[in-house]
């Protein structure tokens, strides 16, 4: 294994990972056929679980015309229905997509869209607002506009500029910031109502609809990072809707259904057409090799489907109604349990009673996997109820039996 590079990890010290033979369903297998539900949806995106015949197969199909073709000068079916479709299930006029190969370009792409519109019409603005705590990928603007010194300590003395921070719900902050430094402002990126790996800390669909007001009064773009609350986890299919429209949103992870890294940009009419001019200059000069993969958007497609056909909205709300039960686990060092859609987090007040917990886990059927301060579930939508109560209870045992006496 000495030849794979794992991530956010001291090598050194860890543990040998587990090695996965197959997936099938909601469960993984490992090499020696141990058999573990995944409860956090291999970094929340195989929202179908392992191994759906019906993706496998529109892969299959696809791979028999042609598995991969640029996008510049050549376009192919597969890309112009999915992004038909990805246009078609978005609120307002985001109407215009710009596929990359991960979540993080996805961002870049969003914030360089950003600045080269201001551009376009003449302006210069290149900062741009964004939460407390936020989290938007490690690519190094992605990590710029993020605020998560974990992912940023290695990089300290260098040249991360800083951009500005503010915090979720605090809507006279963020005020305060556009009156005086909107015209340097390209836009605000937001990981709306959920925020993901800064601690699955929720805030208020109001403060997001008052935000963008004030985006639109001080001419800023408002930019959603729907990378993980896309499709479904918030209990919305996008947290984006008619009433709340964001100027550009990035979708990823589970954009096609956890089979194969990609992401889509997708900016407004009015963004897209400052781009749109006899100019060449006005061009936007951005183009990932593998953007548009048609493995990729046939799997995406697919998924799309079977997320309508099987309403998989009112599976989420199953999903939600098991996870309020973590807010019965009863121990004094839980700080707060926040639960929303098909996400349920347990934040503790020290992290000494989150030791063991994974292999207690694995010991009990159950792939999960801790981080900082927090435990949390993100099933795949799959999932039954008997197998998420069975989790949970997994989880109430933990606290409530096995570190019942731990202070
Ligand atoms: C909100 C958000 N944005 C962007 C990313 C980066 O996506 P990727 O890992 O595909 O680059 C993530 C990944 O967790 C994310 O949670």
């Amino acid at each position: 294994m000495k030849n794979i590079w794992f991530p956010y990890t001291q090598i050194k010290t860890m543990k040998e990972p587990l090695q996965i033979e197959k997936g099938d369903g909601v469960y993984l297998y490992t090499k020696d056929n141990k058999k573990l539900i995944d409860t956090v949806s291999s970094w929340w995106c195989t929202i179908h679980g392992y191994n759906n015949i019906e993706i496998n197969n529109a892969i299959k199909d696809q791979i028999d015309k042609v598995s991969h073709v640029m996008l510049g000068g050549l376009v192919h079916q597969t890309v112009i229905d999915f992004s038909r479709k990805i246009a078609s299930i978005l609120p307002g006029n985001l109407n215009h997509c710009f596929f990359s190969d991960s979540g993080s370009v996805g961002v870049e792409v969003a914030l360089k869209m950003a600045v080269q519109y201001f551009n376009n019409i003449g302006q210069i603005k290149t900062k741009f607002i964004s939460f407390t705590d936020s989290y938007h990928g490690d690519t190094w603007k992605a990590m710029e506009v993020g605020d998560d010194p974990d992912y940023h300590k290695a990089f300290k003395g260098d040249s991360i500029p800083q951009n500005f921070y503010v915090e979720p719900g605090n809507i006279i902050e963020l005020e305060k910031i556009l009156k005086k430094h909107s015209t340097e402002i390209a836009g605000f990126i937001v990981e709306p109502i959920l925020q993901g790996a800064g601690g699955f800390k929720i805030h208020s669909r109001k403060y997001l609809k008052d935000a963008r007001k004030l985006c639109s009064k001080y001419d800023v773009l408002f930019i959603f990072d729907e990378v993980a609350t896309g499709f479904g986890r918030t209990g919305d299919l996008f947290v984006a809707s008619e009433d709340l429209v964001p100027d550009i949103i990035i979708l990823g992870k589970a954009l096609t259904g956890g089979y194969i890294g990609h992401s889509v940009t997708v900016a407004t009419d009015e963004i897209y057409n400052k781009f749109y001019s006899d100019s060449p200059e006005d061009a936007f000069m951005h183009g990932p090799t593998f953007m548009g993969n048609p493995l990729a958007c046939a799997a995406g497609l697919k998924s799309i489907e079977i997320f309508e056909r099987q309403d998989y909205l009112s599976k989420i709300k199953n999903i939600e109604s098991i996870l309020l039960k973590l807010k019965d686990i009863d121990h004094p060092l839980i700080k707060e349990v926040r639960v929303i859609g098909g996400c349920g987090c347990i934040e503790v007040k020290d992290n000494k009673i989150l030791e063991g917990f994974k292999d207690y886990c694995f010991s009990k059927g159950i792939w999960n996997r801790t981080f900082l301060d927090f435990a949390y579930i993100m099933p795949p939508y799959i999932i039954s109820s008997d197998e998420l109560n069975y989790v949970v209870e997994t989880f109430k045992n933990w606290f409530e039996k096995e570190q019942r006496d731990v202070l």
